[in-house]
C-alpha cells in the first residue's frame, strides 16, 4: 500500500490522461485485500442540490458511478443507486445508522434547509412521517465517523442560498457544530476531489484540512498560483472579453482568490478548464459563491457589508471612473479586498463583525456607512470630473501635464 504522502503525491502530480479514480481504485483494491483497509459503510444523502455532484462524479466513464462507490466504498444508501426502493431502502439506511453508528462515513449533497424547521425540504417516510433533511442531518451527523458535505451548496450553502434565500439553506457545517465536517466545494465538485477524499478517508483517515475545512490536498492553493495565463497577468496582458487570449483579470476572474487545482487537473476527462477555454474563474470553490463574488463578469471584489447592493454599486462607479490601468485597477482592487475580504486572501475563516449592542452603536454604524457611500459618492465625482477634464487636452497640454505629473507639480488644467 502506498504511505500517505506517496498518495497525496500521486493525487497531486498524476498525468492525468485516465481518471484519478481509475489509479486509485486498484490501491484501494490492494489494500483491501491485504486488511490493511475496510470498506466504510456509507450513506450518502441529497438535501437542497441540483444532484450536481451525483452528475460529476457520473462523469467518470472508467471506472463507472457505480463502480467507483461500491468498489470504494459499502454504500448502504443512495437514492440514485441503491437498487431497493421505498420502505425496504429507508429499512437498510435507518439500520446502518443504528449498527454502524460511529463507524459510517455520511456523505451530504446540497445546502441544509434550516428554515420552518427544515420544512422546505423532506427526503423520506419513517414510520408514516416525513423527515426532512435538516433533521436527517442532524441525527445521522452525531453517529458518523466522518461527515463529508460535497458541492458548495452542502458545504457553505451556495446558489441554494443565494440572495433572498427563503429556505434558510446553509452549509452542514453550520447546522452540525460539534463535529468536523470535511467540505469538498465547487459547483460542481470535481469527480477526483470527491474520490481523492472518500479514498484518503478510507486508506489514511482524516485529511489535512485548512481554516474552511477544506482538505488541503486540492484546495492548498490558488487558481492564480496555477493559472497558465499567469505570464499575462504580469506582463499587464489583459483580455478585453471573455474568449480572447490574455489574462482574465479585467472580465472578471476569481483565481486571485479562489482555492482549488482546475488549472492542473482540468475538466471533463482533464481536457479543459474555464480559464484556458476564455472563461474567467468564478470561484465556485469559495465560501461566498456566488453572491459575494458577484458580478462575475467584473473584476471588482465584491464588499459585503449591510448595505452590500449599494456599497457594490457605488465601487463600481468608483472604479469605472477611475479608468486606470489593469495592474493599476488590481493594485487598488487588492487594497479593497485585502482591507474588507481579508479571509479571501488568506483562505481564513471570516470571523463575524459582533452585533451592536444597543441603539447608540445601530445609530453609530449606520452613519459610519452613509459617510463611506457619500465618500464614494463624492469621489466618484470627482474622478468624472477629471476625466473629462482630461478629454479635452491638447497634445502640447497633455506633454506639460506629463511633465508636471513627473515632477509631482499639480497639473495646470
Ligand atoms: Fe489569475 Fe485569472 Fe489571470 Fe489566470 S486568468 S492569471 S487566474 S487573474
Ligand atoms: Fe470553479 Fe474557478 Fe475551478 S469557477 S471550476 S474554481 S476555475
Amino acid at each position: 500500500m502506498l504511505s500517505r504522502r506517496q498518495f497525496i503525491q500521486l493525487c497531486l502530480t498524476t498525468t492525468l490522461t485516465t481518471s484519478l479514480a481509475d489509479c486509485l481504485l486498484p490501491i484501494v483494491r490492494e489494500a483491501l485485500a491485504q486488511g490493511k483497509a475496510v470498506k466504510t459503510p456509507t450513506i450518502w444523502l441529497e438535501l437542497g442540490s441540483c444532484t450536481g455532484e451525483s452528475i460529476s462524479l457520473d462523469n467518470a466513464v472508467n471506472p463507472s458511478l457505480y463502480q467507483l462507490l461500491t468498489e470504494l466504498l459499502d454504500m448502504r444508501y443512495n437514492w440514485l443507486l441503491t437498487a431497493a426502493h421505498g420502505d425496504l431502502a429507508i429499512k437498510s439506511l435507518l439500520e446502518t445508522v443504528e449498527q454502524e453508528a460511529g463507524n459510517y462515513l455520511l456523505v451530504v449533497e446540497g445546502a441544509v434547509m434550516t428554515a420552518a424547521n427544515g420544512s422546505f425540504n423532506h427526503i423520506f417516510l419513517r414510520n408514516g412521517e416525513m423527515v426532512t433533511g435538516l433533521t436527517a442531518v442532524t441525527e445521522f451527523a452525531a453517529k458518523a465517523k466522518y461527515v463529508v458535505a460535497v458541492g458548495d451548496c452542502a458545504c457553505f450553502g451556495g446558489p441554494a442560498a443565494a440572495h433572498p434565500n427563503p429556505g434558510g439553506a446553509k452549509g452542514v457545517w453550520q447546522v452540525v457544530t460539534n463535529k468536523p465536517v470535511i467540505n469538498v466545494p465547487g459547483c460542481p465538485s470535481h469527480p477526483d476531489w470527491m474520490t481523492g477524499i472518500f479514498t484518503h478517508l478510507v486508506l489514511y483517515g482524516m485529511p489535512e484540512l485548512d481554516s474552511y475545512n477544506r482538505p488541503k490536498l486540492f484546495f492548498g492553493r490558488t487558481i492564480h498560483d496555477q493559472c497558465q495565463r499567469r505570464q499575462q497577468f504580469e506582463d499587464g496582458i489583459f483580455a478585453q472579453f471573455p474568449g480572447e487570449s490574455g489574462c482574465l483579470y479585467k472580465v472578471g476572474c476569481k483565481g486571485p482568490v479562489t482555492h482549488a487545482d482546475c488549472p492542473s487537473r482540468e475538466w471533463n476527462h482533464y481536457v479543459n478548464w474555464p480559464v484556458k477555454a476564455g472563461s474567467p474563474c468564478i470561484g465556485c470553490t469559495s465560501p461566498h459563491f456566488p453572491d459575494g463574488l458577484m458580478p462575475f463578469y467584473n473584476h471588482l471584489p465584491n464588499i459585503q457589508t449591510p448595505a452590500t447592493a449599494l456599497n457594490i454599486k457605488r465601487a463600481g462607479q468608483l472604479f469605472a471612473a477611475l479608468g486606470v490601468g489593469a495592474v493599476g485597477t488590481h493594485l487598488a482592487a487588492s487594497i479593497f479586498s485585502r482591507r474588507i475580504h481579508r479571509h479571501f486572501i488568506n483562505g481564513t475563516k471570516p470571523t463575524d463583525p459582533a452585533p451592536p449592542e444597543n441603539l447608540m452603536q445601530v445609530k453609530q454604524e449606520w452613519d459610519d456607512l452613509i459617510r463611506q457611500q457619500n465618500a464614494l459618492l463624492a469621489e466618484t465625482k470627482r474622478l468624472e470630473h477629471v476625466k473629462r477634464g482630461r478629454k479635452k487636452q491638447s497634445l502640447p497640454q497633455k506633454a506639460r501635464r506629463f511633465w508636471q505629473t513627473e515632477n509631482n507639480d499639480p497639473p495646470k488644467e
